[in-house]
Formats: C-alpha cells, sequence, structure tokens
C-alpha cells in the first residue's frame, strides 16, 4: 500500500492526469517528443468555446450542478484573457493546449475544473477544436478571394480594349484583350470559393459527445452542443468523429488549388515583366533590387507565390499520407495534422492578403501588349476563317494562309501590312474587305458570343461577376 502511495506521489510530480496507471514518467526527451503545446495553443480560443459548450449542456442535462457552470465559465473566461494578454503560462509537461487549460481551470476553480472533463475525450476535444479553427479560416479565405477578385475585376475593367497576344504553347496565337486574359483568373478563383463553400459543409459538423471513440454513457444532448456551436450538423459515427481528418485533407487540396492558380498568375507576372515582354510593370514595394546587378529588379513576391505553392502541396500530401494506414479510431499521428493545417492556412491567407495589393500596383504598357500581338500573326486563324466562309474547306484555308504566313514573315511584315494583289496570290477569294479581318481589332471584335474576348462581351462578363460578388 505504502509503496503504491510513494509511487503515486512520485508520478504526480510528473504532472501527468493519467500518473495513477504509470511506474515511471516519460523521459524529457519523449516529452518533447511527444508533447504539441508548442503549436496546438493556436486552438486555444476554440478549445474554450468548445468547452464552455460542453460545460453548459452538461449542466443542462444535470450532469453538473449550476454552481460548477458558473465557476466553469469564470474561470475559462479568464483563461481566455490570460492567453489573449500574453499571461498565461504553457507549460510542456502538460503536453498539449487542452491539458494546458483544463489544469489552469482546476487551479482556479478547483473540484469544478475536473468535473468539466465529463463525458468529453480529449480525441472528440480536439476534433471539435480543429473544426471551429478551420471553419473561421475558411470564412476567412473565402472574404480575401472576394478581396482579390474584385482588385482583378478593377484591373480587367480598364483593360476591356487593351489588345494583346493570347498564348497556346507560349507562342503568339491569337489576339485578346488583357482584360478577358484577367477575367480567366477571375473564374478559376470563382470556383476556389465554391469549393470552399462545399468544404465547409462537411467542416462543420460537431464531433464533440464521441467522446473517446465509442460515446458516453452519460446523457448529453449532442444537437444543443452543435447549435450552440454553429454547427450544421453531428458527426453520425463516433469512431468517425474522432478519427477522420478528411475535412482538414479536403481544404487542403482546395488550398493547393487556389495557390496553383496563383502560381500560374504569378509566372505569367513575371514573364510579362521580363524586358523582353514589356508588358508590364509591378510597384516597386513587391519587388527587391540586386546586391550586385544594379540594373535589377526582381518580382520577388510573384516568385515567392510560385515558391510556396509547393510548399501547399507538400502539406496535402502531408496529410494524405498521415491518414492512409491509421486503424480506427484516434491514433496519436492525428497530432500531426495541425503544423500542415496551420501553415496552409498562415500560407495562404497572408498570399491572397498580398496578392489584392500587389494587383492594385499593376502598370500596363498598351503600346508593348499591342507590338506583340502585331509580331506574331496573331490574326492568321481569322484570314483562314474569311476564307472558309467564302466557300474554301477549312483545311485547305489553312494551308493557304500558312503560304500567306512564311511569305509575309520572309518579307517582315505583318499580314495587314500585304497588298490586296500580294494577298491574292494565296487565293482568288480573297477580296479588300479582307483587311477588316486581318487587323488586331477586327479579330477581337468578332469574338462576340458569350464567353469571347470581344470588349462588349468582356464588358458583359465583368458586369455579370461584379453582381455574382455582391
Ligand atoms: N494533442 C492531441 C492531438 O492533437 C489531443 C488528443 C490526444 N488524445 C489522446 N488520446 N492522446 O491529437
Amino acid at each position: 500500500m505504502a509503496t503504491s502511495k510513494n509511487k503515486s506521489t512520485s508520478t504526480k510530480k510528473n504532472g501527468n492526469t493519467w500518473s495513477g496507471r504509470f511506474d515511471e514518467p516519460v523521459s524529457e526527451l519523449v516529452q518533447r517528443y511527444t508533447a504539441s503545446v508548442g503549436f496546438d495553443r493556436k486552438l486555444a480560443e476554440y478549445d474554450i468555446e468548445g468547452s464552455l459548450a460542453h460545460a453548459w449542456m452538461l449542466s443542462g442535462a444535470g450532469i453538473i450542478n449550476a454552481d460548477d457552470l458558473a465557476a466553469i465559465e469564470s474561470g475559462l473566461g479568464r483563461i481566455r484573457d490570460e492567453i489573449r494578454s500574453g499571461e498565461f503560462i504553457w507549460l510542456l509537461e502538460l503536453e498539449d493546449v487542452h491539458l494546458n487549460i483544463e489544469k489552469r481551470l482546476t487551479t482556479l476553480i478547483g473540484d469544478a475544473g475536473k468535473r468539466l472533463h465529463t463525458a468529453r475525450s480529449r480525441n472528440d476535444q480536439v476534433a471539435t477544436d480543429v473544426r471551429l479553427y478551420l471553419r473561421a479560416a475558411i470564412d476567412n479565405i473565402i472574404r480575401l478571394i472576394h478581396g482579390l477578385q474584385r482588385a482583378l475585376l478593377d484591373l480587367a475593367e480598364q483593360h476591356v480594349d487593351t489588345v494583346m497576344p493570347g498564348f497556346t504553347h507560349l507562342q503568339v496565337a491569337q489576339p485578346v484583350v488583357f482584360g478577358h486574359h484577367l477575367m480567366a483568373y477571375f473564374e478559376m478563383l470563382r470556383r476556389d470559393v465554391e469549393r470552399l463553400s462545399d468544404c465547409r459543409k462537411r467542416v462543420n459538423k460537431l464531433p464533440l459527445g464521441a467522446a473517446a471513440l465509442a460515446g458516453t454513457s452519460y446523457p448529453i444532448d449532442r444537437k444543443a452542443v452543435a447549435q450552440r456551436l454553429g454547427f450544421e450538423g453531428i458527426c453520425e459515427n463516433s469512431l468517425d468523429a474522432v478519427s477522420d481528418r478528411d475535412f482538414a485533407i479536403e481544404f487542403c487540396a482546395d488550398a493547393a488549388l487556389i495557390m496553383t492558380h496563383l502560381s500560374r498568375l504569378s509566372e505569367e507576372l513575371i514573364l510579362w515583366m521580363n524586358p523582353s515582354f514589356g508588358f508590364i510593370d509591378l510597384a516597386d514595394r513587391f519587388c527587391t533590387g540586386s546586391s550586385i546587378m544594379p540594373q535589377k529588379k526582381n518580382p520577388d513576391v510573384p516568385e515567392l507565390v510560385r515558391g510556396k505553392t509547393g510548399r501547399v502541396n507538400g502539406h496535402l500530401v502531408a496529410l494524405l499520407t498521415l491518414m492512409k494506414g491509421q486503424p480506427l479510431a484516434y491514433n496519436k499521428d492525428n497530432q500531426e495534422d495541425k503544423e500542415p493545417l496551420f501553415d496552409t492556412v498562415e500560407t495562404l491567407t497572408d498570399t491572397l492578403r498580398i496578392y489584392a495589393d500587389m494587383l492594385t500596383g499593376v502598370r500596363v504598357n498598351q503600346d508593348a501588349m499591342r507590338n506583340a500581338a502585331m509580331r506574331g500573326y496573331a490574326t492568321a486563324t481569322d484570314l483562314a476563317d474569311y476564307l472558309t466562309k467564302k466557300g474554301l474547306p477549312f483545311r485547305e484555308a489553312h494551308e493557304a494562309v500558312a503560304t500567306a504566313v512564311r511569305f509575309a514573315d520572309r518579307s517582315g511584315r505583318d499580314l495587314s501590312a500585304l497588298t490586296l494583289s500580294e494577298l491574292q496570290e494565296f487565293s482568288r477569294l480573297i477580296d479588300s474587305d479582307v483587311y477588316a479581318v486581318l487587323t488586331l481589332e477586327g479579330s477581337i471584335s468578332s469574338r462576340g458570343h458569350i464567353g469571347g474576348t470581344a470588349p462588349a462581351q468582356v464588358r458583359a462578363a465583368i458586369r455579370r461577376a461584379r453582381k455574382w460578388l455582391s
């Protein structure tokens, strides 16, 4: 008896909640290795919110009394203040955010604090915290995407008539207006918002009540807790509730796509800023110089966005890999979900914030864009279409125009600079009305269907986009 009492006192010194079952404390290295408080303290506000809802439900169900509830509420309120002000002392030996807060609560209010964990486990507690955290993050990210979309619309609106070469294979293909090009990114981001909103529905389910894995023998009211915490429903299977992190994986996949979209835009900004293109200039505050080459202005911010996309993609793979070998239900592996998830949220949030600001500082060199479109025989397809409309089968028209382009290229001129008789060498069907389709404006305005690059259509697309945003 005496020995076991001694043992229990000595392990208690180690501070572990489960110390009664163990003969020796963990080593310092194991403690450091298994602790998550260094990063999961980010969940503190959500942990407190979840605990308040749980305590409120416990009291409503008669599992704890009203005095206990009042003590828990005031204690958790005080802890929240301590955390916000930075006074709270986080202890590694208390392992994680949950045990740190619970221990402090017990110090502050005594036994009532110890009753808070009735009908609950850290397994359903942490799953709840992560979902609350991610729900708030998604709402903020959607708001930031909307901001970026507004910045795109503002820029697109200024460039509904700005002609640039559209590219395929990064070769000049057909003329488009810059506003149309920008609106392509608006569409990608619109789908990104849709994906996030859809993901939010699955994030917004309550795991609490699953307890360790099998549920609890107490008469809990999960629906009431869900309602109070703003969850749309409850996780219907207790084993699933504590073990799966598919909602976080799904979010990371959505985030990886958003970053991928922004990475493509970044690649374009970088190319366009290169003097060989000279299409745009970025505001100085998004660039740096070189310590050795005085002429340099480097597009650091878009380069970093491109680089950070790799990091976010990596987090997605990390979470998938984390999950793939886990038997049901909760395993400690899941503690490793947090750093990739937090870093994804933070990287994405910062990227979106910086991007909206960067787009407002884009200066466009319309002449450079136009000249580039002039140089690449961008209206060759228009000439082929012209011949086809006059009855020539498209494949023959294609061949005739290819020969004309070769001729124009040798004589160093654009198609629109060839004389009528020169053009007629390639097809008798060509008449003086051909020049209307050979100009950049002619080519652009002829693509006047929905989704086309004609300025009137781009204006209409911008109008629809503004409506969607409002
Ligand atoms: N820190 C843990 C995590 O993030 C909390 C849950 C711990 N549960 C347990 N049975 N050890 O997953």
